[in-house]
């Protein structure tokens, strides 16, 4: 018989948005095929044994037990709701620029060389593990506008174990002749031939699906948005992502190329894009009519505030606050390489600094964020916001266990972990000042995909 693996020790992980529960002594075992079978709290070490029997959950003479040691403990695997794998070899360029002149100057030129299949794998190679190793155990990923580096990236990703929603990049005008989809037909053929490869490497959709990606309405002809909208309406289960009111400048234009829509979020509904299955990046202007409207629709943001003060121009802070208030889902997104960083880590600290900033802006009224509160939209918010909350991002029996374990003690740069420290000081000092060094293992669906002894 397979044996089970059954952790001792501590976890941590989110019920809701500031509810964070801190279960110390627990223990939780997984059934084989990765889903939570049984999380019991309170258990001391010696009584592991008795538990595991009187559980009954068959197998429990052969189970696997870690013992967890004191500045050890799981977390949940991060859900990074927008990142641009294409974009991976170029984080860190073009920082300061306005997002237009980024686009047409460092990231198509970048992008465009993802037509070669040996560089597309090399790149994407990279890319996976470099975010499993942060612990990103889903991702939303962009692709290039190319059909064969998308299928290669599914498939990196499924042989990797990393859980993800892939897209090819829909774009077919305001691009140079080298980067843009030749036609709208052509750019909703090659789409189509990527959702029916995901389909055939992975056909129950355990770890991944095609997400419609239309790079936003700027790149995109009127035709395009709306044969997107048509796959979006006959595939039920394809979630969609875009990006929205991200800047002035782009906000702007659009306008110039939509003269019959007054605001994004008309535009992106008139086209059957905006559904409770759609990741909207950005949403840093939104008006009440819109805020309202994403309400309604039951659509999800994914809150980039890295590449929202690098890239774009100028000062960015999304009404995060104003967002979870009406009760709008909320994740968040590296935006990897518009944003330079590839760790949600350093995506949480800049939500709080964000928020701070949006606290004084609102003079008061948008209150900034907590850690609990960050930590949440780096797990359980981001799963509701990808529609994989019953399956992801918190321990829950019968969901799959996509988990981290956190080694405070190790040598990195994290505040050091004294003998008083409470586990909820030394979460404290991981989230605030932890990295990557502090990720040990990495599991997704219950495979190890980071770490451990191999
Ligand atoms: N808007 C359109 N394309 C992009 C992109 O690649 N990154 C960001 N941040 N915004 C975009
Ligand atoms: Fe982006």
């Amino acid at each position: 018989m397979k044996s089970q693996l059954v952790f001792h020790g501590t976890l941590i992980h989110s019920r809701s948005l500031d509810d964070l529960a801190i279960l110390e002594n627990a223990v939780l075992v997984l059934e084989t095929g990765g889903r939570i079978a049984a999380i019991r709290e309170g258990v001391s070490r010696a009584k592991v044994p008795e538990l595991l029997r009187s559980l009954k959950l068959g197998g429990e003479d052969h189970a696997n037990v870690r013992f967890l040691r004191r500045t050890e403990f799981l977390i949940p695997g991060f859900v990074d709701t927008h990142n641009h794998a294409p974009q991976y070899a170029q984080r860190g360029l073009g920082q300061s620029m306005h997002i237009l002149d980024w686009l047409e100057k460092v990231t198509f030129p970048n992008e465009s060389r993802f037509s070669d299949p040996v560089y597309a794998r090399r790149v994407y190679s990279r890319c996976v593990d470099g975010f499993l190793g942060q612990g990103i155990t889903t991702a939303s990923y962009y692709g290039s506008i190319h059909a064969e580096a998308t299928k290669i990236l599914a498939d990196l990703c499924l042989e990797k174990g990393q859980r993800a929603f892939v897209g090819k990049c829909n774009m077919n005008r305001n691009a140079p002749d080298y980067y843009r989809d030749e036609s709208v037909e052509s750019s909703l053929r090659d789409t189509e031939a990527c959702v029916a490869h995901i389909r055939c490497i992975d056909p129950e959709g355990e770890l991944l699906k095609h997400v419609l990606t239309p790079r936003f309405a700027i790149s995109c002809e009127d035709a395009l948005l709306a044969g997107l909208g048509e796959i979006a309406k006959r595939n039920g289960d394809l979630p969609i992502q875009t990006h929205m009111n991200e800047a002035a400048t782009e906000i702007e234009y659009t306008k110039t190329l939509f003269p019959g829509f007054a605001n994004e979020v008309d535009l992106y509904a008139h086209f059957g894009l905006l559904t409770e299955r759609s990741i909207l990046a950005h949403c840093c202007y939104m008006s009440e009519h819109e805020m309202e409207r994403l309400k309604e629709l039951g659509c999800g943001v994914a809150h980039c505030p890295v590449s929202n003060m690098t890239v774009g121009g100028g000062f960015m802070a999304a009404p995060v606050r104003d967002f979870l208030r009406r009760g709008i889902k909320v994740g968040l997104g590296t935006d990897s390489g518009g944003g330079f960083s590839s760790s949600i880590l350093d995506a949480m600290r800049q939500a709080l600094i964000v928020s701070n900033a949006r606290e004084v802006m609102s003079q008061g009224r948008d209150k900034g964020l907590t850690i609990p509160e960050v930590f949440y939209l780096a797990t359980l918010g981001g799963a509701r916001v990808c529609c994989l909350e019953d399956r992801i991002g918190s321990f829950q029996i019968g969901k799959e266990f996509d988990a981290l374990l956190v080694n405070a003690d190790s040598t990195g740069v994290m505040t050091m972990v004294e003998e008083d420290d409470s586990a909820k000081t030394i979460f404290d000092k991981f989230i605030m000042t932890g990295d990557d060094r502090n990720i040990d293992e990495v599991y997704v669906r219950g495979r190890l995909v980071k770490g451990g002894i191999s």
